[in-house]
């Protein structure tokens, strides 16, 4: 994006609505589709360098959430860092939802904050996309239906982007909380597709390709049996992403090729945490770079243990923005004291004074 030294660029919900209405959903996810793809294909750890995400715990005596960073630079250039919180209590208690995140950008030779933007619609659409990207190299390419066990927020994006990649003809559903599951099905409408509410034993039994996408509880998974399963069946684990809290039962992991996005992360918070080390696969990267080497196991039990790649972020943050600035949307604010004189923080109090009422707001503000 083009920088400017003392303006940070806001970029808001309505902004983003804007994008998608010039752009359609469909063209916005299969361009993310694509760049995420290349991202992956292309990655070079002298260039872009990848944090694991560090967070806070929030103790919750019945479910608890986290509140974490997740950082990723591109040297030279700048740092993309997503603040994400996950309340699973949000939706029920909040009307909010589970997933709350904001995207920042980072100018690395100054640390100017470049642009500040949602990351809730990011966040699932990026999380989709990097569903739709494992998919495409491990499912069967014959694969018609699709599950979704867990039918909240990220299911959505989970079944637009495998959609953009796979002709499909049913998706059965199943949640443990009946408005979300019954909800659902109006929600993936604009899809135009055949949308079921299933049983579990239905999903697990129909399937070519499922997503998890749960709230589950830490130490409470698995979410599926794995017993009645499709031989060549794809599961694209997203849901697991605290220690203790996995998705997948053991024995189906054993017997399948785990792919993690992001090995380090994996370990600790995805499925991969129940594995031993020589029984995990390749992460995204490496599949990406050598899809051919596991184009046999699209015949067979594979796994996308999905936890969130800041990668990920860097490129739908990357895109939005791109759309943004060429649409000439976003709102440039002045948001840090610079500008001024370089060595005297206190160069603002020089500038025009504050308005009374403005000077009102910010006193409430602070007394608050
Ligand atoms: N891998 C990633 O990159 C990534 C990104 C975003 C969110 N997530 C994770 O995905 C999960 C879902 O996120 P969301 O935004 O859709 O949350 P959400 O609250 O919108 O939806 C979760 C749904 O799971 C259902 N559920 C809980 N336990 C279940 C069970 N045992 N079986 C079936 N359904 C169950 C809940 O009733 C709820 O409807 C969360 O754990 C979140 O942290 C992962």
């Amino acid at each position: 994006m083009k920088t400017d030294a003392t303006r940070t660029l806001l970029v808001t919900q309505s902004d983003l609505r804007a994008i998608v209405d010039a752009m359609g959903l469909d063209a916005l996810m299969d361009e993310l589709i694509h760049a995420l793809a290349e991202a992956l294909r292309t990655y070079d750890a002298s260039t872009t360098e990848v944090r694991k995400r560090e967070g806070f715990l929030l103790d919750h005596p019945v479910q608890p959430g986290v509140l974490e960073w997740m950082p990723v630079m591109h040297r030279g250039h700048t740092v993309t860092v997503k603040m994400v919180g996950y309340s699973p209590l949000n939706p029920d208690q909040q009307a909010l939802p589970t997933i709350i995140a904001t995207n920042s950008l980072y100018d690395v030779r100054t640390g100017h904050l470049l642009a500040l933007m949602d990351g809730v619609f990011a966040t699932a659409l990026r999380t989709g996309a990097a569903s739709a990207v494992a998919t495409r190299c491990l499912a069967s390419p014959r694969s018609t239906v699709l599950g979704l066990v867990g039918a909240g927020a990220q299911a959505v994006t989970q079944l637009h982007a495998i959609s953009r990649l796979f002709p499909l003809k049913q998706v059965l559903a199943y949640d443990t909380n009946p408005a979300a599951l019954q909800s659902f099905a109006s929600r993936a409408a604009f899809l135009g597709l055949d949308v079921r509410p299933a049983t579990l034993a239905e999903v697990e039994a129909h399937s070519d390709i499922i997503c998890t996408a749960t709230t589950v509880g830490v130490g409470a998974g698995p979410v599926i049996s794995g017993h009645e399963l499709k031989p060549h069946v794809h599961i694209n684990a997203v849901g697991s992403d605290l220690p203790g809290k996995t998705e997948l039962p053991r024995a189906l992991l054993e017997r399948s090729l785990v792919c993690p996005d992001y090995l380090e992360q994996a370990r600790v918070e995805g499925e991969c945490q129940q594995l031993a080390p020589e029984l995990i696969g390749p992460d995204l990267v490496t599949l990406m770079k050598h899809p051919d080497r596991y184009e046999a196991w699209r015949h067979k039990s594979t796994v996308f243990d999905s936890t969130g790649y800041a990668l990920e972020d860097q490129v739908v943050t990357a895109l939005l923005l791109k759309h943004a600035e060429h649409l000439g949307l976003g709102t440039p604010v002045a948001l840090e004291t610079i500008g001024g004189d370089a060595l005297d923080p206190y160069a603002l109090l020089r500038g025009p004074p504050q308005a009374p009422a403005q000077r009102l707001e910010v006193r409430r503000a602070v007394s608050a």
